[in-house]
């Protein structure tokens, strides 16, 4: 029987893995994607063109590939809706192509509204959400209360009644003011599109593919350092982004995963609230965001930059069982003088080497210093055509963790990639 691979953010997130998605699924049957929604932003560029990915899985573009939206993701109708049709319009038809799980929750209109109150009322404590609904959604599932994809060919106003109901009694006590009408115009038409695609009992489709000698790949959104349980919390998204939460996502046996790529950039971002121990407010901070365009794929947020943290990675590696690195965005650091990389903590005198669960502004960075390559590297498509500068930071973070690094990227686009051997 086949295993499932699975790909991952090993950061907080925009480490690049829509564009490895895309590049690995020629060496698969079926991808999809196992939790977040469409708080994700996946780029993939390839002729020419640039596609921002939501909630449809990063697969969609290679051949006939199936794409599955598994259970564990959170569904917006109108959200979806859009990036199906914008992608029809570019000559992309998913209907045979796109499975969505009957188990996936939908995010409704009131769950947008109760993310933008809710994060109002933290004030200055607030997480920075993609304002997406996400929280509220994945807490109506935990509580019980959420609306799911199979629930539409069932009592489905009767359930969207009752949340909704609920949800209001919220949104008066924060003195949310709004106006649904129209909103719920547009997600009832969004409903009755998703009618179109295959929705399926999305467990039973990948354990059968599987048998069958097909072949998956599992497509994380966000990053571990984002994970509910392992993040930076509260400062993180709402579901489990480590590989566990493919197996949750998908319904997939923890003995049916092969493979776990863990994705990283060769530098460091954070977008939204929280901590980011090697986080740089300087120059070069500015430096890594023009260089790097560190923008949100979905809200367009400047993305906080700072030097890789081994220490995170190595935290990440351990809790995901990575089994491959690829690095990200490694031309980024092409006119570099001199690239840090941080391979311990430093708190009150006291040197800390993993992890710790207080996170605070005491705890210091200690770096370790590499001479830049100070060349261009985007052309480069063998490893040994490195420069030697480059190959020693490869190597060092090889060392220091354990794992090899598979892949390397050196630009956005599809071709701009090594795959070592
Ligand atoms: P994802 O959420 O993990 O899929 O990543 P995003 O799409 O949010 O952010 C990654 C950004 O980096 C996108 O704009 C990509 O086009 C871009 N990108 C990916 N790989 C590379 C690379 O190797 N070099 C450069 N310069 N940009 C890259
Ligand atoms: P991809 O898949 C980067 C961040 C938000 C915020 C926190 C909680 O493109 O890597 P949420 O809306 O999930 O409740 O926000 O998580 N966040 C991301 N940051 N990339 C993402 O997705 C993210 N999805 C959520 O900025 O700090
Ligand atoms: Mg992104």
């Amino acid at each position: 029987m086949k295993k499932a691979d699975v790909i991952l953010g090993l950061q907080w997130g925009d480490e690049g893995k829509g564009k490895v998605v895309d590049v690995l699924t020629p060496n698969y049957q079926i991808v999809a994607r196992f939790q977040g929604g469409p708080n994700a932003g996946h780029t993939l560029e390839f002729e020419g063109e640039k596609y921002v990915l939501r909630s449809i899985p990063s697969g969609i573009f290679q051949g006939d590939k199936i794409n599955v939206i598994g259970g564990g993701v959170v569904l917006d109708p109108v959200l979806f809706r859009e990036e199906a049709e914008a992608l029809a319009r570019s000559g992309h038809d998913l209907t045979k192509r796109l499975y969505i799980s009957k188990k996936a929750h939908l995010i409704l209109p009131t769950h947008r509204l109760l993310d933008a109150a809710l994060e109002a009322a933290k004030g200055s404590g607030k997480i920075g959400t993609t304002g997406r609904g996400i929280g509220p959604t994945y807490t109506d599932k935990v509580s019980r209360n959420g609306v799911r994809v199979g629930d539409i060919f069932l009592d489905f106003k009767a359930k969207y009644d009752r949340a909704k109901a609920r949800h209001e009694t919220t949104l008066r006590s924060l003195g949310a003011t709004y106006d649904l009408t129209e909103l719920e115009a547009k997600w009832f038409d969004a409903v009755e599109y998703l009618k179109q695609f295959r929705i399926i009992d999305s467990e039973q489709f990948l354990n059968d593919s599987l048998a069958a000698d097909n072949s998956i790949l599992c497509e994380g959104a966000q990053g571990t350092l984002l994970d509910v349980d392992f993040g930076s919390y509260p400062f993180v998204t709402s579901s489990n982004t480590v590989c566990a939460g493919a197996c949750i996502g998908l319904g997939l046996a923890p003995n049916r995963i092969g493979n776990v790529f863990g994705i990283f950039k060769a530098y460091c971002t954070r977008v939204g609230s929280g901590p980011f121990p090697t986080e740089l407010h300087d120059e070069t901070g500015k430096r890594l965001r023009d260089i790097g365009h560190e923008y949100g794929a979905v809200t367009g947020r400047e993305r906080r930059c700072g030097w890789l943290d081994l220490v995170a990675l190595k935290y990440s590696i351990m809790l995901n069982g990575v089994t491959g690195l690829i690095m990200m965005k490694s031309d980024v650091l092409n006119d570099f003088d001199t690239i840090r990389v941080c391979t311990a903590y430093e708190r009150d005198g006291e040197r800390i080497e993993y992890f710790p669960y207080e996170v605070d502004d005491r705890l210091r960075p200690i770096y370790r210093e590499f001479p830049g390559w100070k060349q261009d590297i985007n052309r480069v498509r063998r490893y040994e055509d490195f420069p030697a500068a480059f190959k020693s930071y490869v190597e060092f973070i090889e060392q220091e963790t354990g794992v090899p690094v598979k892949i390397i990227s050196v630009g956005p686009d599809r071709h701009e990639t090594i795959v070592r051997d």
